[in-house]
């Protein structure tokens, strides 16, 4: 936590006032992703001269088989790794011209959720969501009473002083979703989100997802589970060679679907 002289409430720049309070009078997409190449082998890039515009407010399938650059994608928007070539825009900011100072902030306004909750398991619940508002000194009060909000969002409201080692798999995964919304993020990035969870309880996260994007967020959901995204009609934007191949709305509309075999759909989303 960092040393201050007294308690102040750090909010991050304006530029980056992207949160869902504040989207009424931008219009601009949220992200931008302009010929977007990166190399992890000399040889091979893993995404090459990639395109994507997202809106404020879409909710977005990324799918593609095991190594198609799902994760890779996501890494690149939040900073875990730079591109080679090409530029990310943020709220209409470029994120490779950030300093290293203002990547938090740049975090501050996403939301993100892996497969593996990546939550203290010794930690309260509270503590689990709370983290995320004391890292911006937020004063005691508001972040009771936003950490209680943002249970109740997720389903579980007076579950805060359980110990979260003793919460189910997909309890763990609202815990880790309140954490990620709790800052009002303007967009959520879940890599697998339900990769770890039975198909009935996959769905229930799918669906808190949804509620959130309903609230404001946009929201980017990378699942390899066809079964999950056939249940639901969401542009669903694909990785094949590197770049995007995408259809507006689900596996009813992908172009693979009116083969007979169904071959293209297989080929490119595994
Ligand atoms: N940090 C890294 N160092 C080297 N290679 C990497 C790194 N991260 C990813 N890769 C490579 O980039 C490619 C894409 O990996 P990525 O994890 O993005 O795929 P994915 O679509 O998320 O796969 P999965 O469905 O298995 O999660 C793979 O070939 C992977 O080995
Ligand atoms: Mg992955």
């Amino acid at each position: 936590m960092p040393h201050r002289d007294k308690p102040t409430v750090v909010r991050p720049f304006q530029f980056f006032r992207a949160g869902a309070q504040s989207a009424a009078n931008d219009d601009r997409p949220i992200l931008v992703l302009d010929d977007v190449t990166k190399y992890f082998d000399a040889d091979q890039p893993t995404l090459r001269g990639l395109n994507l515009t997202v809106q404020r407010g879409e909710f977005a399938f990324i799918t593609g088989p095991s190594g198609a650059g799902k994760s890779t994608l996501l890494q690149l928007i939040y900073r875990k790794h730079t591109v080679d070539q090409g530029r990310i825009l943020f709220a209409g900011r470029d994120i490779a011209r950030l300093t290293d100072r203002s990547i938090p902030f740049l975090r501050r306004n996403l939301g993100i959720v892996f497969q593996d909750f990546k939550v203290v398991e010794h930690w309260t619940v509270f503590e689990n969501v709370a983290i995320a508002l004391e890292i911006l000194s937020m004063p005691r009060r508001l972040v009771r009473s936003r950490v209680s909000e943002a249970l109740e969002r997720v389903g579980l409201s007076g579950r805060g002083r359980e110990r979260t080692e003793n919460l189910s798999g997909g309890e763990k995964q609202r815990v880790a979703v309140a954490r990620a919304i709790v800052t009002e993020p303007a967009l959520i990035l879940a890599d697998e989100p339900t990769g770890n969870l039975d198909p009935h309880l996959a769905i229930d996260i799918l669906t808190l997802f949804e509620e959130i994007n309903e609230t404001g967020a946009t929201v980017l959901f990378a699942t390899h589970d066809h079964s999950l995204i056939a249940k639901r009609e969401h542009r669903l934007i694909s990785i094949v060679d590197g770049r995007v191949v995408e259809a507006q709305s689900g596996l009813s509309s992908w172009p693979g679907q009116r083969n007979k075999n169904n071959s293209g759909l297989h080929a490119v989303a595994g």
